[in-house]
């Protein structure tokens, strides 16, 4: 079967083209998107990654062109408009979990880094430069952190903080049983008591722009954000009077809601258009990267799997065991 791969990188080359002979796979450096989708000419299944847009028209091009189905190389599916894909008699599977441990601990290194300005101190020593002026942290021991969505990385983070010996509080509308171990609560309670905070839950309509003007008002003065979830969680322009302003602390963000211009590219040599990224950057106390939670050896090894796994169900015509739908 022929799979169009699209926004494919040297290490996704590299590890889906190992199962090549089982499938096709015709390796696109583009993002999916109206311009690209006839690129999927006679294939029947397209293989897409965060930031691929699967909005209706797309979807609608894809399934003129003979693509039957959308096998998701990440756990979120906030870019593909499900309804549209029913409609269409487009099967879309994601990857649910692949080393939810990978992202919770980049939010913990990101947290860390925030807080001992170790990316700061690098650069400091370096140029021959040992004083200690700026580098002031806080112990983690005893803070409050609040976690938003207590599913497989929400837990995992949950797991570490309380290792550091943090209280830690949860708001989910659908708790585990797992979950029920950390102290449940609203979310008015835990934006307003908590020290830090880190965002593992989808971006769904409920939760799009969870911290905006209001809710950075709500939290404790000089709290940390970190938003390893989805860019849109977050209103980024509120987050820059809420830096100005000394409301928010710390923040570290590996997502933005913008992007998908930028992100997984090297943009070193042209000129960044979007003045709200380039305004973030110039903080000393907020940490941007890449969209790089997922980004360990076992969590691509696990993203590859899952990927075959579902290609092979859409093929053998047996149950789709990660497929999403509008009413799931
Ligand atoms: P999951 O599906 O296991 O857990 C999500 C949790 O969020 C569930 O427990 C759900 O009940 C909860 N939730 C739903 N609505 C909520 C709300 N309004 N408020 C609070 N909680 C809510 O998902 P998983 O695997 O833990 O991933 C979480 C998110 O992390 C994904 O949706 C994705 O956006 C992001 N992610 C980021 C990656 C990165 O590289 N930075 C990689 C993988 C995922």
């Amino acid at each position: 079967m022929k799979v169009a791969f699209y926004s494919a990188k040297e290490y996704d080359k590299e590890l889906f083209g190992e199962q090549e002979g089982e499938y096709d796979f015709l390796f696109l450096k583009d993002h999916l998107g109206e311009e690209t989708a006839a690129l999927a000419q006679g294939c029947r299944a397209v293989c897409v990654f965060v930031n691929d847009d699967l909005s209706r028209e797309v979807l609608e091009h894809l399934r003129q062109v003979g693509v039957e189905m959308v096998a998701l190389r990440c756990a979120g599916f906030n870019n593909v408009d499900l309804v549209a894909a029913a409609e269409l008699g487009i099967v879309v599977a994601r990857v649910p979990a692949y080393s939810p441990h990978a992202v919770a601990e980049h939010a913990v290194a990101m947290l860390l880094t925030l807080n001992r300005k170790t990316h700061r101190a690098y650069n400091r020593v370096r140029e021959g430069n040992f004083e200690l002026n700026g580098l002031m942290g806080f112990d983690l021991v005893g803070k409050t952190v609040g976690v938003f969505g207590s599913g497989k990385i929400g837990l995992a983070f949950c797991k570490i903080m309380r290792g550091f010996g943090c209280e830690v509080l949860v708001c989910d509308p659908f708790p585990s049983a797992e979950a029920k171990q950390y102290h449940l609560v609203e979310k008015e309670e835990l934006f307003e008591r908590s020290d830090i905070v880190s965002l593992h839950c989808p971006l769904l309509e409920e939760t799009h722009h969870l911290y905006d003007e209001a809710t950075f008002a709500r939290s404790k003065r000089g709290f940390t954000l970190i938003n390893t979830g989805r860019g849109g969680l977050v209103n980024a322009k509120a987050a820059i009077e809420a830096l100005k302003s000394g409301q928010i602390g710390y923040l570290a963000m590996d997502v933005y809601e913008e992007e998908k211009d930028y992100f997984f590219d090297d943009q070193s040599s042209g000129i960044i258009q979007d003045d709200v990224l380039m305004r973030l950057m110039t903080f000393p106390n907020v940490l941007i990267t890449g969209h790089q939670g997922f980004f360990t050896k076992e969590a691509l090894e696990g993203i590859v799997e899952t990927t075959l796994e579902n290609l092979r169900s859409f093929t053998l015509g047996g149950e789709m065991r990660h497929a999403v739908s509008a009413d799931a």
